[in-house]
């Protein structure tokens, strides 16, 4: 059995199609949905990111501003910059592109984005809802897979997932999010990370495995059970001279080792990383259409 690849290109654009859709609405209604970015410094890998975020917007007919600030700008300036978007009426979703800056405490920076306007999901009052399974922001990566899952027929439902990987971006709030009692949820979740001692009697206990550790190509055939679906979060930049750039993008799973073995699997790249962008886009529609008073 050779996988199926669930493409985060094909997904990405059916979903971009119905925002499309959204948004035209709102606009006959007068209201244009507007991003506000907050970008701090020239990390190589969150300029390609906001890149993606502009163009994304701009496919389907959003408006999106990026607050383009030097490595150096004080922490308060950087606030300043998030609350000028907060107070802005027509600004609907905020995001603050990370990593920033050494000097700067991120989660202090976060914690001054309007809970209304996360549409990144990372504020406090949003991940706690999200863990209570009260209606919020969801953040955009673990929600991304979990439509990746649902619109393959991978519904998570009382399936064991395994999720490689407890930070505060992927792995806690996707475990958050798949073990409510809810549609496109309900799995028996187990997550891992560096202080589990055996990670491979774990991972081949999985109907689904998740990678999201930033460790490349780690996951083996080995590690997997016959039929898994792989979900590969990983994005790591590894040498390679053929490559005019230097370097290519390789996941957590080793793709070619595996893929014999699994029944469907994400690419790297063209898989979850689109997906990260589209359900972004998705929350500032959905926090327009609140404004709008479309969507409770
Ligand atoms: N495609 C996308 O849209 C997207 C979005 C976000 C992230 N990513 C990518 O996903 C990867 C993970 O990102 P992240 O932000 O979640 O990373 P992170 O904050 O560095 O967290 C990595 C997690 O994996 C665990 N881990 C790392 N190496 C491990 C190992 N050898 N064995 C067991 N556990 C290990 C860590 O365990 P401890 O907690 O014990 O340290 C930690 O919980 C990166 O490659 C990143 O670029 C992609």
């Amino acid at each position: 059995m050779t996988a199926k690849i669930i493409s985060g290109s094909e997904i990405s654009a059916e979903i971009r199609s119905e925002l499309k859709e959204r948004v035209s609405r709102l606009k006959a209604l007068g209201k244009t949905p507007y991003l506000g970015v907050v970008l701090v410094g020239e990390d190589p890998g969150s300029l390609s990111y906001v890149k993606s975020k502009e163009k994304g917007a701009q496919e389907i007919g959003m408006r999106e501003v990026t607050i383009r600030l030097p490595a150096e700008t004080p922490e308060s300036r950087v606030i300043q910059a998030v609350d000028d978007l907060n107070k802005d009426r027509d600004v609907d979703g905020i995001m603050v592109q990370t990593p920033l800056p050494c000097h700067i405490d991120t989660e202090k920076v976060l914690y001054y984005i309007s809970p209304e306007k996360d549409v990144d999901g990372f504020h406090p009052v949003n991940m706690g809802k999200l863990l209570r399974g009260q209606p919020c922001f969801l953040p955009c990566t673990p929600h991304g897979i979990q439509e990746m899952l649902m619109r393959t027929g991978n519904d998570p439902s009382g399936k064991h997932v395994v999720i490689c990987g407890r930070s505060n971006l992927v792995g806690k709030p996707l475990a958050a999010l798949l073990v409510q009692k809810k549609k496109g949820a309900n799995a028996v979740v187990t997550v891992v990370h560096t202080g589990t001692t055996h990670i491979p009697y774990f991972a081949r206990q999985a109907d689904i495995l998740v990678a999201a550790m930033g460790s490349p190509l780690f996951i083996k055939a080995d590690m997997v059970k016959e039929g898994v679906v792989i979900i590969d979060v990983g994005m790591n930049r590894v040498e390679d001279k053929t490559r005019e750039k230097g370097y290519r993008l390789v996941g957590d799973v080793d793709f070619e080792d595996v893929k014999e073995k699994a029944s469907a699997i994400t690419p790297v790249p063209g898989g979850v990383g689109l997906m990260t962008v589209t359900m972004l886009l998705q929350n500032t529609i959905e926090s327009a259409e609140r404004t709008a008073g479309i969507k409770q």
